[in-house]
């Protein structure tokens, strides 16, 4: 009995170890949006998630997902990639990669804005008005950011819409290839 005791202990605590990984995204405007999500080949789906106007909805991922997501306002085509969002969790040195591309859509101007980790304003990849160099415009650009966190803030919002102020800043981590955010070495 002792036993078994001490190894559902055991078992607690190396469940409570697994990390959660979370994106929230976060409505700087009014307006109601869908976000979808494309996950990499073989990876599981993520169901699309409304983020009502003003209104903040954290989404959980699997253990070491990769994929992409965009925001489409109501009634617009769901079928339309725009400013995508680009995540792997779990990636190399257990870090999460995170970046905003322009490359499918650099047309999509007020939906996938910033992302950054929870808590923390940098790194940040995104832009507070696009286009900026802050994301990607051309696979070659460097512009995937890195944390050792496993929570991720996604702003949604007009174009010239910033969050950021009321955050502290943090150290700068050098961003590196798209590669990374990618999952293919
Ligand atoms: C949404 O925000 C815009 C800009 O601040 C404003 O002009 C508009 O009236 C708002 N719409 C609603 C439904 O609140
Ligand atoms: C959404 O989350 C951000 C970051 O955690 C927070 O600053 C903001 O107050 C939240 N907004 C709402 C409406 O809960």
């Amino acid at each position: 009995m002792k036993a078994f005791i001490q190894i559902a202990l055991f078992l607690a605590s190396a469940a409570a170890v697994v990390a959660t990984n979370i994106v929230t995204f976060q409505s700087l405007d009014n307006i109601t949006r869908t976000v979808i999500f494309t996950p990499n080949a073989g990876l599981p789906e993520v169901k699309p998630v409304t983020v009502p106007g003003g209104h903040n909805v954290s989404v959980e991922f699997p253990e070491g997902w990769i994929g992409n997501c965009y925001a489409v306002q109501k009634g617009g085509d769901k079928n339309k990639p725009g400013m995508l969002c680009e995540i792997m969790f779990q990636g190399w040195n257990g870090c999460t990669y995170f970046d905003v591309s322009a490359i499918v859509n650099p047309n999509d101007l007020d939906n996938v804005r910033e992302m950054y980790p929870k808590g923390s304003p940098s790194p940040v990849s995104g832009c507070p008005s696009f286009p900026c160099d802050h994301a990607y415009y051309h696979p070659d650009d460097v512009q995937t950011q890195s944390t050792p966190e496993t929570e991720l803030i996604c702003t949604l919002g007009a174009n010239g819409l910033s969050s950021l102020s009321n955050l502290s800043k943090r150290e700068e981590r050098p961003p590196v290839g798209r590669n990374y955010v990618l999952g293919k070495f």
